[in-house]
């Protein structure tokens, strides 16, 4: 632990953040007199209690009395210690968190070894990086242009050559005043048991320097020229280095893009770095290992969307499995994590290559959200027509439900699993309510078991013709308009192909007005995920008509949408008729009588068109 964060910096934070803006992030608010108001977000609630007042910097609820300023909030709200809300608000800002040790002489301590290791690392990434601009770097020159990698991509990894003797980069520290022990400590020399003798850790080896978030090297990955094992030596864990902690490429990353929505987690050092050559540049790698909760967890604080690469062989299959159980209880409302599969034999680094950017940009764009997983991992190998196997499946779903948070996507993926065998949703949410209350129960066991008792299914669900018969119906039933903002709930990036003009969305229909507000919110937000823009309007009407909506399946293959979209707003823009001052006040009051507040500019509308009226 670092020392103490000066109170006086957190004052100083406190005035320049915006509550309102931390909060309006994570909780929708409505604008009401001097202050917000929106669903308490820390309990159920129908109605608006829970108010934030700009003033203030406070946010209370009426309801559960919950209450308090910026960083109070995002420790509730984010589940975040003290220290990590200073961190994220900060983060915002781009400042940088003082600590402050007078009073603890062994923090202060700490702090200076650990400055003494950053410092070492990067002298040595920096001796790295001139090394290979040296004659004796040919080979490693040769070998990274073998590999497809300009100039500029080395460049901004700061990739770097360990050259082949023993003792290069010992003497060079050494050198420069740094003893053996601490090169030791941070690893950069391995020291012989029997004879306690040091040498170089890294030789004849590229060198991938692996840096935090701020940018400094904590430590270092190398890989061998040729064929030799092991193929890769990473640093071993250090006072600054930690493998279940950090993530090759994170840095680089967020260089690119400051306002990064979206990372790739993909499994290789070059498969990040050939990706970014690609022009891709928002992948990053776990160090070897299986991507941990912490790694995830960090993740998510800087963006809302994770996509798992995987192979597609088993091995691949398996790790998917792992990363989903340990995504799980991070699935809080706003977050998406997506798995993508790669055809077996391919890794991202060889497909970039063979089919471009484009086509790999493609994969992502569609890899398939949580929910999906889910269920055909649970249906994978089952043969759903028969009973005992269609309650395993249930019972393995709702074991995963069990463990997400409480929220948008939990409620869904309930709905979705009664939907899919027929049982009642009301059944599966006593089964986990049970589960949940019964002691030490984390995920619910035995579940197949209970629902053999709780949730007979009422019938055998459909097979995939029944379903399309049955449910075309539905869409039968469906308003044009309706059908539009399906097809958006459904796939929100559809809001990229759409005319800049939003005036084709038939307005007097609540769905076409609805539609509207989602285009814009799609357009504002950048929102790309169908629970994202639900958990958006999550508690209120608008929000129950989406989800409805978004549980209808669309039943059309996802190539043909863009077009039946595209077909819909012709429709529209064809039969929209000119409409008379009257009938447009007629739609304005008609909003205003139903409890809506009409926006300032449509106030000034309704106010011309009755002016005009009247002359
Ligand atoms: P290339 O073979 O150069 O394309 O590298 P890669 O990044 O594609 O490696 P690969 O897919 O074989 O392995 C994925 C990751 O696992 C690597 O980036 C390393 O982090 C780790 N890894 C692979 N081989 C070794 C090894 O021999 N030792 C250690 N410690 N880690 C390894
Ligand atoms: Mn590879």
């Amino acid at each position: 632990m670092a020392g103490q964060i000066p109170q006086r910096f957190i004052d100083d934070l406190l005035a320049r953040v915006d509550v309102v803006e931390v909060v309006g992030e994570r909780v929708k608010l409505k604008k009401a007199g001097r202050n917000y108001s929106g669903l308490c977000p820390f309990h159920q609630e129908k109605s608006p209690s829970f108010t934030v007042s700009a003033d203030k910097q406070f946010y209370h609820c009426f309801g559960c009395g919950a209450h308090g300023n910026a960083l109070r909030f995002l420790m509730e709200y984010d589940k975040l210690r003290f220290p990590e809300a200073v961190e994220q608000l900060a983060g915002r800002l781009g400042l940088e968190v003082p600590r402050e040790g007078a009073d603890d002489p062994r923090a202060q301590a700490r702090e200076r070894k650990r400055k003494a290791g950053v410092n070492l690392l990067e002298l040595s990434a920096s001796y790295f990086r001139e090394r290979l601009k040296m004659p004796e770097a040919q080979g490693a020159r040769a070998y990274l242009e073998g590999r497809g990698l300009a100039p500029e991509v080395i460049d901004t990894f700061a990739i770097g050559y360990a050259s082949a003797g023993w003792e290069h980069l010992k003497r060079h520290l050494g050198e420069r005043g740094i003893g053996e022990a601490v090169q030791v400590e941070y690893g950069l020399l391995v020291q012989r048991e029997e004879s306690g003798r040091t040498y170089d850790r890294f030789r004849d080896r590229v060198m991938f320097p692996i840096r935090d978030i701020k940018g400094r090297t904590i430590g270092f990955g190398g890989r061998v020229l040729g064929d030799a094992k092991p193929k890769y030596l990473n640093s071993p864990e250090t006072p600054v280095f930690h493998k279940g902690r950090e993530l090759y490429g994170l840095y680089e990353a967020r260089q690119a893009d400051h306002r990064l929505e979206r990372v790739v987690i993909v499994e290789g050092y070059m498969d990040v770095v050939a990706l970014a050559q690609f022009g891709i540049r928002n992948a990053v790698a776990t160090l070897g290992t299986a991507t941990t909760e912490e790694h995830l967890s960090r993740l998510f604080r800087l963006v809302n969307e994770v996509v798992f690469c995987f192979d597609g062989d088993r091995a691949g299959r398996q790790a998917a499995r792992r990363a989903l159980e340990t995504v799980l209880p991070l699935m809080i409302d706003g977050r998406q994590a997506r798995f993508l599969f790669l055809p077996e034999g391919e890794d991202p680094d060889t497909l970039v290559r063979r089919e471009g950017a484009e086509a790999f940009q493609d994969r992502i764009t569609c890899a398939s959200p949580l929910s999906e997983f889910l269920f055909d991992q649970a249906a994978a190998g089952r043969d759903l027509a028969r009973l005992e196997e269609r309650e395993r499946y249930a019972s393995q779903v709702l074991k995963a439900i069990g463990r997400l948070p409480e929220g948008v996507l939990r409620s869904l993926m309930l709905s979705e699993l009664s939907r899919r065998t027929g049982v009642e949703a009301a059944n599966f949410s006593a089964l986990l309510a049970k589960a949940e209350g019964a002691p030490g129960a984390g995920a619910p066991s035995g579940v197949g078991q209970q629902n053999r008792e709780a949730g007979r299914p009422r019938e055998a669900p459909p097979g995939p013709g029944e379903a399309r018969g049955a449910a075309t119906g539905r869409t039968g039933a469906l308003g044009l308009a309706a059908r539009a903002l399906q097809l958006l709930v459904h796939e929100p990036a559809l809001v990229e192909g759409l005319p800049e003009e939003d005036d084709w969305c038939p307005e007097e229909d609540p769905d076409g007005a609805l539609c509207r507000e989602v285009i814009r919110l799609l357009r504002a937000g950048g929102y790309r995920s169908p629970q994202v823009l639900l958990a958006h309007f999550h508690g209120t009407p608008e929000g129950e008509r989406l989800a409805a909506l978004a549980r209808r399946e669309l039943l059309i293959p996802r190539t043909a949408r863009r077009a039946e979209l595209e077909g819909l707003v012709g429709h529209f823009r064809r039969h929209r008729r000119r409409r008379s001052p009257q009938e447009e006040i007629d739609a304005l009051l008609a909003r205003e009588r139903a409890g809506e507040r009409l926006s300032r500019e449509e106030k000034q509308r309704l106010m011309a068109l009755i002016t005009e009226l009247h002359r």
